[in-house]
């Protein structure tokens, strides 16, 4: 098999790549370890800046986003007892959209499916190869047959576990890591969300979220030790922690409900440097992972996507390397202020186990600050808005 760029993974990343590559007469090929099935079944955040609703909207994948995605022009901080909104559309012009990842992924392989782009599920083993010289490939397994595709780029769209980082293991690959002592112990429920904005909340209990997927059906978390089990955590349980972090209005306007989806996930901050090797790029969550505080993880995987396309795209248009050239050092600027801000606001927003009575009112004396201040407030809005591409 030949193809002009193979892309591992078809998550966010893999996907946009590959729409925007077949839409511009590029070939490319997804090779996806899982099935279909499995990687819509992947419960993820979704709350998209403006640069990557504009990117979805380029791939032709977001009317239904349009449609059926929530529009927000701000969110709440609580701390001390009391609510402060942070108004993002009056303090930056822009606005987020509430919209599941999930159906951001089924919306880019519906897309995908109906130009006739190719990916290939299950496909096992994949392994990127000779892509410091000028004949790249990957070899892979698919139904047990060794495969090999040929072709003039790969790109790594594989996430955090995925095999393209390996691959340069040893070859000037540099990792950057902080890891928090707590995860988030989240929940789904058909429930109607208990404010219809996001609700940030620190509190010396732990943080809180209030979230939502759509008007009936809402996305909680708390901030868990690490060594919680989900089995530990009734509904009831859950419901009685989420409300005692939070105001007492809103807890006491909160409708509960049967959760249909339980987990508690880690918080990690990661960078990889840097994102190419020769033919090989790293895209997405191959090369860099946010705790999911700022919301930053596809939408960093979307702009990677931008600088990469556009690179490619004038690669084989005007015969130019120079955005391929720049692609990490672009990537690279725009991620590690995404991981700044998302590393500022998982240390403003949680309880840290030695932080004690003063690292509390440290906190809440930042938050006093950040919401009576029209500077201090901009610049978190202009950080969760997104900054530019
Ligand atoms: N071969 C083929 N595919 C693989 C392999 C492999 N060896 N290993 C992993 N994959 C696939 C996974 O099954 C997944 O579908 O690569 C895809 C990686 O997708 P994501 O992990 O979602 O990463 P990305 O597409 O970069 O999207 C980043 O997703 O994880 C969230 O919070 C993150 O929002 C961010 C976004
Ligand atoms: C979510 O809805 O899952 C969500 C929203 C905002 C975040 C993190 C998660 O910062």
């Amino acid at each position: 098999m030949r193809t002009q760029v193979a892309i591992i993974g078809s998550g966010p990343s893999g996907l946009l790549l590959g729409q925007l590559l077949t839409d511009a007469g590029i070939d490319n090929v997804i090779l996806e370890r899982a099935t279909r099935d499995y990687v819509l079944g992947r419960i993820r955040a979704g709350v998209l800046e403006e640069g990557t609703t504009h990117m979805l909207d380029e791939a032709g994948a977001g009317a239904r986003m349009h449609a059926q995605g929530l529009p927000h022009d701000g969110f709440d901080l609580t701390f001390a007892g009391k609510h402060h909104r942070i108004d993002l559309h009056a303090l930056t012009g822009k606005r987020v959209m509430v919209y599941g990842q999930t159906e951001v992924t089924r919306d880019l392989m519906d897309r995908r499916a109906e130009t006739g782009g190719v990916t290939i599920y299950e496909a096992a083993d994949a392994e990127p190869h000779d892509f410091d010289g000028g004949k790249p490939y990957v070899t892979f397994k698919s139904n047990g047959v060794e495969q090999r595709l040929d072709c003039d780029f790969i790109a790594g769209c594989d996430g955090y576990h995925g095999p393209s980082r390996k691959a340069v293991e040893g070859k000037g690959l540099e990792t950057f890591e902080r890891t928090y002592p707590f995860g988030w112990l989240g929940i789904v429920a058909d429930v109607p969300p208990v404010s219809h904005e996001l609700i940030y909340s620190n509190h010396p209990r732990g943080f809180a979220l209030c979230s939502m997927r759509s008007n009936t059906r809402s996305r909680y978390y708390v901030q868990c030790a690490l060594d919680e089990k989900v089995e530990a955590w009734s509904d009831d349980r859950f419901w009685d922690e989420l409300r005692s972090r939070l105001p007492a209005e809103t807890a006491q306007a909160m409708t509960t409900g049967p959760s249909i989806e339980k987990s508690i996930a880690p918080l990690r901050s990661f960078v990889a440097e840097p994102m190419r090797f020769g033919r090989l790029f790293l895209v997405g969550d191959a090369a860099h992972i946010v705790p999911p505080t700022g919301a930053k993880g596809l939408n960093l995987a979307a702009s990677d996507v931008r600088y990469l396309f556009d690179g490619l795209r004038e690669h084989y248009s005007d015969r130019s390397d120079a955005g391929i050239d720049a692609y990490s050092q672009r990537a690279l600027a725009r991620v590690w202020k995404a991981e700044r801000f998302s590393w500022w606001m998982t240390n403003t927003m949680h309880r840290f186990p030695d932080a004690g009575s003063f690292g509390q009112r440290i906190q809440e004396a930042e938050l006093d600050y950040l919401t009576g201040s029209q500077a201090a407030s901009t610049s978190m809005a202009e950080n969760y808005v997104g900054l530019p591409f």
